[in-house]
This record gives structure tokens, sequence and C-alpha cells, in this order.
């Protein structure tokens, strides 16, 4: 492979679908025709995990507090004198030298936000300069993936879209962040994506009717202008069924609790419901939702601090649902090795900005598939045009990529992307389907 030294680096601050300030990188390397650049986004969280690296903020007055002033001047002067000539078609040795650089397991002195923003460009001009599309790029070395001639199966994710928005996305209006839908039925990428659209749009006119559509929440759901967290459900499956589809079978449910939001210390309040639970409640309450509705996913159905919870959780429910560790795994290969011992959770969430460098994101990936978790890519609730992540999922074969909702550009922006990649794909492109879950949820049999 040509190497693909860098020439230049700079950031910038843009903004975020929350209208928050964000870190933009542009990397240019030098390639056999010239310069070519490459840039990179960084998303925001607003339901973080607290194991996740550090997003560099200013404080102070100036846009509350959220502004990246030093993120930017991190990247501008000293990650920029020490890439500089560094091949950026070694992405392995480029986020290496930005860990060392940065010195903490945490990314707390330069910020995950400037180093993620480099990782992404470096990898974006290494493509653009090689000519070939990112995915392609970032599978490099993956056991049966495209190599140089490009002539093997491009694999399309399962898509999980959210319906409902909810939690810290919703200002809390119910406890559950999101009520999302799979479509297992499906056959292809675009035919997952129209039936989503389907039952979006079903959503919007029940809740119409009832009088209580109110817009949407952060990341593009409906409204969850609900009296119950189970009242969505119900919706859910209503708005699937008015779509045409049958629910399960076509098209299942997918939720992220988001449960270390309302829950701490084996102790959870659902404010919506004034209902104080412990592990083992909640734990039944959810036992009776996969039992009632068509589920074939559950992210953080525990609290991040509650590894137990999650271990008993999944003995009870890990060979019929998949199991999602987002806010508990952080992206974390340590944390995935270490749940697999204790049997907690069946699939890793998988997002570049908690932990701050691409490599380490899919070293996270590589303990998962060892442990024989499944995997999604997943955006975050404060998002941009970038679309890195669709080619995450596509070249490391994660097999799932979770974006939000289906409306709103800086979610569509993906969806679209990942349409734009199975039509070049043609005959080559194979949709992952419900295969992709890892399991055979009972809801599908
Ligand atoms: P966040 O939400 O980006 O606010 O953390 C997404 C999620 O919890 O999956
Ligand atoms: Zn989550």
């Amino acid at each position: 492979m040509l190497p693909t030294p860098i020439r230049s680096i700079h950031a910038r601050r843009v903004w975020d679908s929350r209208g928050r300030p964000t870190v933009e990188a542009e990397v240019t390397v030098q390639g056999a025709a010239g310069s070519v650049p490459g840039r990179g986004i960084v998303p925001a969280g607003a339901s973080t995990g607290s194991r996740e690296a550090l997003e560099l903020r200013d404080g102070g007055a100036r846009f509350g507090g959220l502004d990246v002033q030093r993120a930017i001047g991190h990247v501008n002067g000293e990650i920029a004198a020490a890439v500089h000539g560094f091949d950026a078609s070694d992405q392995a040795g480029l986020d290496g030298l930005l860990m060392a650089l940065d010195g903490t397991p945490g990314k707390t002195r330069l910020g995950a936000n400037a180093t993620l923003a480099v990782s992404m460009a470096a990898a974006h001009a290494a493509a653009a300069a090689r000519g070939v599309p990112l995915h392609h790029h970032l599978g490099g070395g993956e056991a049966g993936t495209a190599g140089e001639g490009g002539d093997l199966l491009l694999p399309l994710p399962l898509p999980q879209i959210q319906i409902f928005g909810g939690g810290a996305h919703a200002g809390r209006r119910v406890d559950i962040q999101d009520f999302m839908v799979v479509c297992p039925g499906a056959t292809c990428f675009a035919q997952a994506i129209e039936w989503t659209a389907e039952v979006y749009r079903a959503a919007g006119e029940l809740m119409r009717e009832r009088g209580s559509l109110a817009g949407v929440a952060d990341e593009g759901g409906w409204w969850p202008a609900f009296d119950t967290n189970e009242a969505a459900l119900q919706a859910l499956v209503q708005a699937i069924e008015r779509a045409g589809f049958v629910p399960g079978a076509q098209v299942a449910i997918a939720l992220d609790i988001a449960a270390s939001e309302f829950g701490r210390g084996g102790r959870y309040t659902l404010g919506l419901e004034r209902r104080q639970l412990d592990s083992d409640a909640l734990i039944e309450l959810l036992l009776g939702w996969l039992d009632r509705y068509p589920i074939v996913s559950i992210e953080d159905p525990l609290a991040e601090d509650d590894a137990q919870g999650f271990a008993r959780f999944t003995r009870a429910a890990g060979h019929r649902v998949q199991i999602v560790g987002d806010d508990f795994l952080v992206s974390d290969a340590a944390l995935v090795r270490e749940a697999a011992a204790l049997g907690a959770a069946n699939a890793v969430l998988l997002k570049p900005n908690q932990r701050g460098t691409l490599t380490e994101v899919r070293q996270a990936w590589g303990a998962a598939r060892d442990a024989g978790y499944a995997g999604i890519v997943s955006a975050r609730s404060g998002e941009t045009e970038d679309v890195t992540i669709v080619h995450l999922a596509v070249g490391w074969r994660v097999g799932q990529l979770k974006v939000g909702s289906f409306a709103r550009s800086e979610r569509m922006a993906k969806w679209n992307e990942a349409l734009r990649l199975e039509e070049a794909a043609g005959a080559r492109s194979r949709f992952a389907g419900a295969s992709a879950l890892g399991r055979s949820p009972a809801a599908l049999r």
C-alpha cells in the first residue's frame, strides 16, 4: 500500500444537530497525484456513560460552557506537530500515536473530541488518496472483506430506527429512551428503509388522530406523549400493523432502556409511573414486555453500575433477545471481556467518541466477536452530516447500525449513505438481516 503522509491538519468549530459547538478536523495527506483532504466531525451524547472518554468542553458562560476551543487548540497545536509526516494509511499506528500523546486512558488531557476528529479525518484522507471508498479502506485486513480487488461481498447492516424518542432526549416525558423498529423480514437495506418510512408515517398519523402529535424528540422520533412507558410499546405495535406489516416476523421492536439515566446502586425510579423498582423488579417488568411485544433487541436494560443485574437479565432472556451494552460497555475492549466473563449482555454498541480513536472501537468489536457478541455501530443524540459510522458498520462487518429516527438530515444523511453503498455494490451487496442479531429471537419464531 502506498504511504499517504500527513501534510497538514486544521481543526475548526462547527455545530451539531442540537446547535452545540463541536470539533471538525481536516487532514491533508500526500497522495500519488498531489495533496488530498479528508474531514471528520465529532458527535456528542446526552445520555452518556460515566466511563466514556472525555469530551473536552471549555466551561464558562459561552454557549452554556460547551465551547470546544481547547480541543480545537490541541488539534491545531500539539497533535498537528506530532503527527506531521505520519502515514495516515496506518490507522492503528496513527491512533496509537494519538493515545500515547494524550497519555491517559480516558483522553482526559487532549480530549476524545480532539483525537477522534483527527482519527476520522485521517481515515477519510487516506481512503481518498488511495481512491477507494472509506469502508473499503477501513476494512483492510478484515477477514473476508474486499481486498484491493474489491470483488468480495459487501455486508449492509440491519438498521435500528427510532419511531418514538424518550428519556433524556425528550425532557424525560417517558422513562425509556428509544422505541425503535428493525426489519428482520426485509430482503435488502433499501427495503428495510422503505418499510420503516411507512411505520414512521403511520406512527405520526396515529399520534395526530389521538390529539397527541407534539413534534419530535432530539433524534427525530415522534414526541412520546404517553401516560405509561408500555403505552408507547402498544402504539408502536399499532403503527407497525397500520403500515401493513406483521409485527415480529416482518417488522420487530428494539428498545434502548438507557437505565443508567434513571437508576443507580440497584434502585430504579420510573418517573412517569411514579414507581421505585429494584433490579429484580425491573427485570421482571422487562421480561413481561418481552412476553407481550415482538421485541428482538434491548439496550442498557440495567444501569451501567449494575453488572450483576445485567448478568441475571442475560441468564433469563439472553437466549431469546439481543441484550446490548452501551453505557455499560462504552465501546471498551476490556469492559467487553469483563462482561463476557460474567455472562452479561450479548451485544455491544459501538460509538467512536466513547473512546476517541477508531482503532480502540475496532478493538472493542474484536473483543465482542471473540466473545460471540453481536455488534451495532451507533450515532449519538447530537449528530452532524458526518457519515463515517456507516462506513465503519460496513467496513468492519458489524452487521447493525443505529443512527436515530427517520427524520432530520443528520439522521437521513447516514441512511442515505448506506443506500448509496448498497446500490454501488449491486449484486455484491449482502443485507445482514435477522442473522445480524446474533441470536434467534423468540419474537421471530
Ligand atoms: P446518546 O444516546 O448519544 O445521548 O448517548 C444514544 C444512546 O444512548 O444510544
Ligand atoms: Zn444507548
